[in-house]
């Protein structure tokens, strides 16, 4: 049984740089914070300030160059690649500004795609992946390919995918970036409403304000360090901001 009380996602000194010599990149640099279980949480900075680079390393897509993250109670810094892949497969989601979807598939298909590497039974993934349709508002358009369908249906089949192996972390890299500004706050709304009907925690990169004002918390960063978080969520030592910065708006 995983202890409610521990965060389900923790990141300790996190540092990422790409590179070498004159052209190293320094992504983040000692980023330390928490997102609580059962929360939502906003990742927001300008272009470039680290947010996919912090993601990667939180969902386990790559690795910090120093620091450590555990994510529901397991260091992912210290994973091999299989185990790293499992996680990938059966604890952390991720839904993508470009929607990720495969194009050959249709709507139903590709939500079911993540429970075929699983190895649920036909009858099991099928009852699953119409419930999940259904959840998004897509049941009409299950046999629809990706490109018969609008932007923001994509998105909302790459969420029901996201959903299909019910993992405990949902992290969504500018999951509204493509849409138009209605389509995008109705993309949010879904997610406020799946996270809470699946009891999730979910991370998500924004540059919408909508997104901030329905998130539980917001973590930012700036030229990779974190400025500023809610108090929940806020554990680093690093340069903190004031009180009225952290309200303000993120270009
Ligand atoms: N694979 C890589 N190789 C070299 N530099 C990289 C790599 N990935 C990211 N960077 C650099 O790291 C920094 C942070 O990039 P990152 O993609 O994390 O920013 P971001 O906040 O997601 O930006 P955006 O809002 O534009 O998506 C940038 O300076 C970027 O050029
Ligand atoms: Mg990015």
């Amino acid at each position: 049984m995983t202890d409610q009380a521990t965060p389900m996602v923790t990141v300790e000194s996190v540092t990422r740089t790409f590179g070498h010599g004159s052209g190293k990149v320094i992504a983040l640099e000692d980023v330390s914070f928490e997102v609580p279980r059962g929360r939502l949480v906003a990742l927001v900075g300008r272009s470039g300030s680290g947010k996919t680079s912090l993601l990667n390393c939180i969902g386990g897509l790559d690795r910090p160059s120093s620091g450590r993250i555990v994510v529901d109670d397991v260091e992912v810094t210290t994973l091999s690649e299989r185990r790293r892949t499992a996680l990938r497969r059966d604890t952390v989601a991720f839904v993508f500004q470009t929607f990720g979807l495969v194009p050959m598939l249709s709507a139903a298909e590709n939500v079911g795609l993540p429970m075929r590497l699983q190895t649920a039974k036909t009858s099991v993934r099928e009852r699953r992946v119409a419930e999940l349709l259904d959840l998004v508002g897509l049941s009409k358009h299950k046999d629809q390919r990706p490109a018969e369908l609008s932007g923001g249906q994509q998105q909302r089949v790459a969420i029901a995918r996201a959903l299909a192996n019910e993992p405990r972390l949902l992290i969504a890299d500018e999951p509204t970036g493509q849409l138009d500004a209605d389509t995008g706050a109705a993309i949010m709304a879904l997610l406020r409403d799946v996270i809470a009907a699946e009891g999730m925690t979910a991370l998500v990169s924004t540059h919408d304000q909508g997104m901030m004002d329905i998130a539980d918390d917001t973590v930012r960063l700036a030229d990779g360090r974190l400025v500023s978080a809610d108090d929940a969520t806020f554990v680093g030592t690093g340069s903190r901001a004031t009180g009225s910065e952290h309200q303000g708006r993120v270009i």
